[in-house]
């Protein structure tokens, strides 16, 4: 007689997110990542880290990461993350990522990683002199990921091959250790296929400057970008200067299309008031940009700015703010450390009972 197969767990829904500490969050971060995080908390556990491990793969100033790990935290909760419903930390305080990091740069192959877009973007011409940890980049990635075994992940559309990655490496940890994870009772398969959760294109920000170029933290010009930070005098004089065109506004999305600029800022509109673009050319289809902007203003401010008060007394209060990164923490580590004792085993390490 032949014996069951072992079922594979069950799963349970868990959200895993991550936001680099490096530079100032914007407006793109805010629509594209940050709303959507807070949704999520409805219907989903979540874990959102501050991924401080992945910014040192490039140069970081010790005191400007400090800052920024905890200006990213105070973003988070300005926003609307609940850190005591939900999981809110900094990666390097749980030793789980860079421990399941390093057996994953055992299971990836160097091909896979050599097909990564961002990687080939990031190092450009450089490639001799970039980093180590920068090549092993989605690796860490997947580790933050499988190490929750977290199954769901909302990212934007250019970390798609990351998680995409992250589901490679689950699959080959399942398969080369799949005896030793059946003889030591962990089922089937000990890691899920994490789904990325990509923002629409509604969602994509472009610079206030250039509507052909993505709103960026690294872009000279602090008048392409609206920091969560930025004030209302600061958010209006932004986007009173932001590029436009000559023409009014037309009245259906079509005539937006030749037109970036006029898209960006009709997204945003649409995006801050939670409706759909067709909905705002509705109301302001025929309008010069003199009457649009001014209710993009009022839109934007009042939206924004309470973020960037409530912001700016957290950051004033580092130590409330490091307790909360520290209980996160805390709790985000019972979770890894259980994930790493099976991983430990499968392996075949040995560890104390
Ligand atoms: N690479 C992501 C970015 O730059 C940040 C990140 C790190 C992340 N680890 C993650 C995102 C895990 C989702 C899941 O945007």
């Amino acid at each position: 007689m032949t014996e069951p197969a072992p079922k594979s767990p069950a799963f349970k829904p868990l959200v895993f997110s991550g936001v680099q500490p490096t530079g100032n969050l914007h407006l793109g971060n805010y629509l594209g990542a940050i709303t959507r995080f807070v949704a999520l908390q409805d219907t989903h556990e979540c874990i959102y880290c501050v991924v401080d491990l992945h910014a040192i793969t490039v140069w970081q100033e010790p005191a400007e990461l400090r800052k920024a790990i905890r200006e990213v935290t105070a973003a988070f909760i300005a926003c609307g993350i609940d850190p005591k419903k939900h999981i809110v930390f900094n990666q390097s305080q749980v030793s789980g990522h860079a421990e399941l990091a390093w057996v994953f740069n055992c299971v990836a192959r160097m091909g896979w990683l050599n097909r990564m877009t961002q990687f080939k973007e990031k190092a450009g011409k450089d490639r001799e002199n970039v980093s180590v940890g920068l090549f092993t980049y989605p690796d860490l990635m997947a580790a933050d990921i499988l190490v929750y075994r977290a199954t769901h992940v909302p990212v934007g559309e250019d970390q798609k091959q990351h998680v995409e990655l992250a589901r490679d490496i689950a699959q080959k940890f399942n398969n080369d250790f799949g005896a030793s994870i059946r003889d030591g009772g962990f089922g089937d398969v000990y890691f899920p296929l994490p789904e990325p959760l990509i923002q629409g294109p509604a969602t994509r920000v472009m610079s206030l400057r250039d509507g052909s170029k993505k709103m960026s933290k690294s872009d000279a010009s602090d008048y392409s970008r609206i920091n969560l930070t930025d004030d209302a005098d600061a958010i209006a004089q932004k986007i009173r200067k932001a590029k436009t065109d000559p023409e009014p506004l037309p009245s259906e999305e079509k005539g937006l299309d030749p037109r970036p600029e006029a898209d960006n800022l009709v997204g945003i509109f649409a995006a801050l008031n939670n409706t759909t673009k067709a909905e705002v050319l509705r109301e302001f289809g025929g309008s010069q940009f003199s009457t649009f902007k001014a209710a993009l203003v009022d839109l934007a401010v009042a939206k924004l700015s309470p973020i960037a008060g409530e912001m700016k007394r957290l950051t004033q209060d580092p130590a409330h703010i490091d307790a909360i990164l520290a209980d996160g923490s805390d709790r985000a580590r019972v979770l890894a450390d259980a994930t790493m004792r099976g991983v430990r085993d499968i392996v075949g390490f040995v560890q104390k009972k």
